[in-house]
């Protein structure tokens, strides 16, 4: 009934200087891949897209923040369609056998990337598990097992360390995927903004005292559809790629640090060598034209003690984590080359997205197309790089107390004050969720079946028949939706148990 809106991670900006490092800093990561065969995949709503094997494996990554004696808070990112609220309450209740009252549901935050490729059958309403053919218990059971192991691994790593804050632009990892629909929002409104879609990264990076940088996370909007409705391996999608890449940019780079160390033996070089070279001279040339490296401090003393030690402290070093989270995603496509017909190879219907009337056959083009795993390999590329000029560059530190904050709000009679010409104000009143005939329609990331039409305000009598069967809204609920046509009343249907949680079913799908 309710949608819970959680605003964790509340870290807000003072004056007051802690110290150096401010908090206790923690990181997690663990499998939560599931079954990958046999079992529907949760985002089309597909019901002939069943998973066969893996492209690449899922994991949740947790990041704890606590103030020394203080609050905490934990995030965690699921390379999952999106979160579900069944799985955090056992996640919860897992959490306080452990830790008793440390971790409840005011400071622990579970997201989803939005990947269109994970198994499906973990979310309890129906309109989620309608083509999964219920729950599947496999599902749920890897993503709460996981998530919990990732949390106590993170909160097992917690140490002193610090915060720091970037933001940049990232324009071509994420287009407009109803171009049409966002021209119907006021010039006045449209004015204040450069894009029709949000292109902003915002970056969180985590600097330990002792280790250096072990994580970073970042919020970007774009769509886990990368890998299309007919693609049948579990895959992170672009976001998913995006954490890979980076978690093994960064172990490749400290890799080559290491190496590099003042713990490594000088190799010897045999004194034969000159003798058996005439060119000495010209060797030496060649040598000077090189830039010398600045080198590296020469303090340390490298005795086999030392390095023992130092192996020791390797294993001992926590593993990097990166997560690439998803945020207000909407009518944001990672599908950049635009929609096109697959019969003719023209653009779809600006307005309806149609080809030739029929909804079927439009579909988005990613920067890869024909080939999907390459456009999600360039979505998700593209998102690494970003992340990773905002990792370098990230300077500014976050300071101040850890502070959290979450409120359930019933979505379905909440009162709104809107502004009118002149000075006025209205207060008008939500209504519970229903999904339009357009609804069906799909996206172009996806087209639903059955020619739905996006845009559309009329509906069709066949299916509104097909409704009635099911739940025929009441005269009120329709006046509320207008000039929305109610295809599923899914905000009154209770048979055989609730069908939606408000959350997902209240966007505007007109
Ligand atoms: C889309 O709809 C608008 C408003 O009805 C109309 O002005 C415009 O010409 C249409 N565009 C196309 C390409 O059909």
């Amino acid at each position: 009934m309710w949608l819970w809106i959680s605003l964790v991670l509340v870290l807000q900006y003072s004056k007051t200087v802690l110290s150096d490092s401010n908090y206790l800093i923690g990181m997690g990561s663990y499998d939560i891949t599931g079954p990958a065969a046999d079992v529907n995949m949760m985002g089309y709503a597909n019901t002939e897209q069943i998973a066969s094997g893996i492209h690449f494996r899922l994991r949740a990554r947790s990041f704890i923040v606590a103030e020394p004696q203080g609050k905490r808070v934990v995030f965690v990112n699921l390379d999952a369609c999106m979160a579900s609220q069944l799985v955090t309450i056992k996640v919860l209740e897992r959490l306080k056998a452990r830790y008793g009252n440390l971790y409840t549901e005011q400071n622990v935050a579970i997201s989803g990337i939005h990947t269109h490729a994970g198994p499906g059958g973990y979310l309890q309403y129906v309109v989620y598990i309608v083509t999964s053919l219920g729950f599947v218990r496999q599902s749920f059971d890897a993503l709460v097992d996981g998530i919990e192991k990732s949390i106590v691994q993170a909160h097992e790593n917690l140490q002193p360390g610090s915060i720091f804050v970037n933001k940049g632009e990232l324009l071509d990892a994420g287009v407009n995927r109803s171009p049409s629909a966002y021209l119907n929002n006021p010039a006045s409104e449209r004015s204040k903004y450069t894009y029709n879609v949000d292109k902003e990264m915002t970056l969180l990076k985590f600097v330990d005292d002792q280790w250096g940088p072990v994580g970073s996370f970042n919020w970007f909007a774009t769509h886990g559809t990368s890998m299309s409705r007919t693609n049948s391996l579990i895959s992170g999608d672009n976001k998913g790629a995006a954490a890979r890449f980076m978690e093994d940019w960064f172990e490749q780079n400290s890799a080559k640090s290491d190496e590099l160390g003042t713990d490594e033996i000088p190799r010897r070089v045999s004194s034969i060598i000159s003798s058996i070279h005439n060119n000495h001279h010209e060797l030496l040339e060649l040598a000077s034209s090189f830039q010398s490296s600045p080198g590296k401090p020469a303090t340390r003393v490298s005795s086999a003690a030392r390095r023992v030690r130092s192996a020791l402290r390797q294993a001992d070093k926590p593993g990097f984590v990166s997560a690439f989270c998803q945020t207000n995603c909407g009518d944001v496509s990672p599908n950049v080359l635009g929609a096109f017909c697959i019969d003719t190879g023209v653009p779809c219907d600006f307005n309806h997205s149609t080809c030739g009337g029929k909804n079927e056959l439009c579909y988005g083009r990613g920067p890869g197309y024909p080939d999907e795993f390459e456009s999600t390999r360039i979505i998700g590329e593209r998102q690494f790089n970003k992340a990773v000029d905002l990792f370098n560059t990230a300077s500014e530190q976050l300071k101040g107390k850890v502070d959290y904050c979450h409120s359930y709000v019933d979505f379905s009679q909440l009162e709104v004050t809107i502004p009118k010409e002149g000075g006025a104000s209205e207060v008008v009143k939500t209504c519970p969720a229903a999904m339009g005939f357009a609804f069906a329609a799909g996206t172009t990331d996806g087209p639903g079946a059955f020619d739905f039409k996006q845009g559309d305000d009329k509906g069709n009598p066949f299916w509104r028949l097909v409704r009635n069967l099911l739940k025929t809204p009441d005269k009120k609920q329709v006046e509320c939706h207008s000039p929305k046509p109610i295809l599923l009343d899914t905000g009154e249907m209770k048979q055989p148990y609730d069908w939606a949680d408000w959350n997902h079913l209240t966007r505007g799908f007109l």
